[in-house]
């Protein structure tokens, strides 16, 4: 017998990319229509490497929800090589700036800033073990020689277990994973290493991206893999362990800057993402686990408490826009455009 209609408690969003600016007012109600808290991506241009520009951006963010609806994001800083130990102490005290973000120099979009050298890092790494402070990751080596199929993997060997071998108690999130070696990788890893897993990698494969023609809106990094780790990413996501639970990594575009001879990376997926993630787990028959990956193991890793909101989820078709305005000038496309969605957010 299928379900029409599933109540949970209200899930939230541990990996998230909203902009800055007028991209607010599109960005900030699509994830708080369904999701009471964001881990909120700091790759703006600059980038947001202090407790004070967080902050500020957090203000900017908040200004931007509508009135019935509320949010709370959760912000992070941006790892430069810079980025000074004694920056951690300020992050510590804030309750409003929970990790840092560590993208490797050149892995993505806006990660120009990144870490060039993990040496360079370790003291501010060393710091953060101490205080507890939880390391977000971007795990892709960025030599441009290596395959881009094999970054994630070879970002494992090469410098995240090595990492955690040198600091085994700083805690890590493994971000947005696309392989089975990263599941297997996280499984092994004790409880302070996690991962969260977007809902593009779980609906697709690289198929979707490159066969029978290229669908840039597909693409994203880290790139979709074959359906073989797509399928061990979908094991993962259901399998009831608290190690893997939910980070969109909805990151919006201007539709000309993805529709272009050099397209730019992400998925934008806010605006149906819970919808989204219950189509999976309710085609591999595991509706009763969206809870748990959606709402209980993500504040669980990070030491919060679940929300205390339900949402419900209901059965129904709804056809998702063509696109939403953005700037004053484009629109952003979202994955699904125009197409039905088979459950609705009551
Ligand atoms: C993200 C973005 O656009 O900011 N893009 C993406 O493809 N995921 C950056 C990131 O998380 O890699
Ligand atoms: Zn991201």
């Amino acid at each position: 017998m299928s379900t029409n209609r599933i109540s949970l408690i209200k899930p939230d969003d541990w990996h998230l990319h909203l902009r800055d600016g007028e991209a607010l007012r599109t960005s900030v109600p699509h994830t708080a229509r369904c999701f009471a808290r964001a881990i909120v991506m700091p790759n703006l241009l600059p980038p947001v490497t202090t407790v004070a520009s967080a902050l500020a951006y957090r203000e900017r963010i908040l200004a931007a929800v509508l009135p019935k609806q509320t949010f709370t994001p959760l912000m992070t800083l941006y790892l430069t090589d810079e980025l000074a130990p004694l920056e951690m102490e300020r992050l510590a005290k804030s309750p409003h700036v929970i990790a840092v973000k560590y993208y490797p120099a050149g892995a993505t979009t806006n990660s120009q800033n990144g870490v060039t050298d993990i040496e360079k890092v370790i003291p501010t790494l060393e710091r953060m073990a101490e205080l507890s402070i939880p390391l977000l990751i971007h795990g892709e080596v960025t030599d441009p020689d290596t395959d881009i199929f094999d970054r994630e993997r070879l970002f494992i060997e090469q410098v995240l277990s090595p990492l955690r071998d040198r600091l085994p108690e700083l805690r890590v999130i493994l971000e947005h994973i696309t392989t089975q070696d990263s599941v297997d990788y996280v499984k092994s890893g004790g409880d302070g290493l996690a991962a969260t897993i977007t809902v593009h990698h779980l609906l697709h494969n690289r198929n979707d991206l490159l066969a029978g023609g290229i669908r840039p809106h597909f693409y994203c990094l880290p790139i979709l893999k074959r359906s073989s780790h797509q399928t061990a990413l979908i094991e993962a996501a259901i399998s009831g362990s608290p190690k893997f639970f939910l980070g969109t990594d909805s990151a919006p575009h201007l539709r000309s800057q993805k529709e272009s001879a050099c397209g730019c990376a992400g998925v934008y997926t806010a605006p149906a993402a819970l919808e989204l993630y219950a189509e999976v787990f309710e085609q591999h028959n595991a509706l009763d686990r969206l809870e748990k990956f959606a709402s209980v193991f993500g504040p669980q890793f990070y030491g919060l408490q679940p929300n205390t909101e339900q949402v419900t989820l209901i059965r129904q078709d709804w056809q998702l826009p063509e696109s939403y305005p953005f700037t004053a000038e484009d629109t952003v496309v979202p994955l699904r455009s125009g197409d039905k969605i088979c459950w609705q957010l009551k």
